[in-house]
């Protein structure tokens, strides 16, 4: 069932109800806040591109869907095991929202995905980070090669970003 919800406000109510019914996330309420109030204050999703870098079972993507995003990528490599617990949560929420066909989910990691003919006026990639190179990221400090391949991460984020993007970062 794809349920239709009037706009964007409702479709974020709709969507936390929904983790919270579903039993998706173990504290739906806090994530709007966390969300709404600190991650995303100020950012304004509607009619944007948004590209989620490993984004898990895809809670940032849905909320950005929700809150009127035109277009979401979704890259998560682990999400190949569609028997998974991950993959049922996120076909559970593909299921039913009225947004989902805004969410494209892609089967690869950051250094596969062929973005160059595709640009995004936001890039998230929240908690995973560290993830993208775990080898590279522990020698960070210690190894030129290392800082060079997390740069060359970095410039491709940059290369992909729409021109008129406000370019902002933040670690938490
Ligand atoms: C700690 S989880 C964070 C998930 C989600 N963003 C969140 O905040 O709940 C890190 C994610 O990064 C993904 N990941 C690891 N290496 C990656 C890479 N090279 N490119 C894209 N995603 C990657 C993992 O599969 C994992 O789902």
């Amino acid at each position: 069932m794809n349920t239709y919800v009037k706009n964007s406000k409702d479709s974020v109510k709709y969507f936390i109800e929904f983790l919270k019914r579903e039993k998706i996330y173990h504290s739906p309420n806090s994530l709007k806040w966390y969300f709404e109030e600190y991650l995303f204050k100020n950012i304004d999703f509607k009619n944007k591109t948004i590209l989620d870098i490993g984004g898990g079972i895809g809670l940032i993507s849905f909320f950005a869907a929700a809150s009127g995003a035109s277009q979401v990528v979704l890259l998560e490599p682990e999400s190949s095991g569609s028997g998974s617990n991950e993959m049922k949560k996120f076909t559970k929420m593909i299921d039913n929202f009225s947004f989902s066909h805004n969410i494209q989910l892609l089967n690869t990691t950051f250094q596969e995905f062929n973005g160059q003919d595709m640009k995004f006026d936001i890039i998230v990639s929240h908690n995973s980070i560290n993830h993208l190179d775990e080898n590279a990221c522990i020698n960070l400090l210690s190894s030129a090669k290392s800082k060079d391949d997390y740069l060359n991460l970095f410039k491709k984020m940059y290369n992909i970003l729409n021109s008129n993007a406000d370019s902002r970062s933040g670690i938490s």
